[in-house]
């Protein structure tokens, strides 16, 4: 079972998730949560979720603190991670892995997905290794070519 529980963002939950911390350096590799999350409401494509430990799996209220934040969008035929982060104290746990490997178990359960993308900015180390480990391989999608510094990638399906 996976060490993550993915959890809405609510009224008791929204100040932690927009209080969350990334180091300095790490900054500029995403979008704010407050901007993604005003994004959500906004397109109804867009599927923004609390990541917890899983300890927290069968509890109605976390009593622990929200470890990141993630956000799928599901359009066109495809389950497109957006957003991944992992608050600073929580890092280097397993907690990133985790979530996106259960962001895209969620996403393969919706009939409409036929296939999984995400992306990261090209000087995103990190995040690189993370998703070739998990199965994803350079997309070549035509309209990416006008995001210059971001590199498009898709699951490989076995
Ligand atoms: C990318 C991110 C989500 C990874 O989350 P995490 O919980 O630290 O990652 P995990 O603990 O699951 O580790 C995943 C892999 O990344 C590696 N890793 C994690 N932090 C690292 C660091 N600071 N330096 C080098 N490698 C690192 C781990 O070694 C692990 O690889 P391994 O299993 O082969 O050892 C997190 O670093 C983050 O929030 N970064 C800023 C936002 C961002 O870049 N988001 C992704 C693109 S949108």
């Amino acid at each position: 079972m996976s060490i993550v529980t993915l959890r809405p963002i609510t009224r008791a939950n929204l100040l932690e998730c927009l209080n969350m911390q990334l180091g300095e350096e790490q900054k500029r590799l995403i979008a704010p949560n407050a901007s993604s999350l005003a994004e959500a409401y906004v397109d109804k494509n867009l599927y923004p979720w609390a990541i917890y430990d899983q300890k927290e799996r069968g509890w109605e209220k976390p009593n622990s603190n929200m470890v990141g934040f993630t956000m799928y969008q599901l359009d066109s035929g495809v389950g497109f991670v957006l957003r991944l982060m992992i608050d600073e104290r929580y890092q280097g746990k397993g907690y990133g892995e985790a979530a996106m490997r259960e962001v895209i178990r969620k996403m393969k359960l919706c009939p409409a997905v036929e296939m999984i993308g995400t992306s990261h900015h090209m000087d995103n180390q990190v995040a690189s290794a993370l998703y070739k480990k998990i199965g994803f391989v350079p997309w070549d999608i035509g309209w990416a070519k006008k995001y210059e510094t971001e590199v498009y990638l898709r699951l490989k399906e076995d």
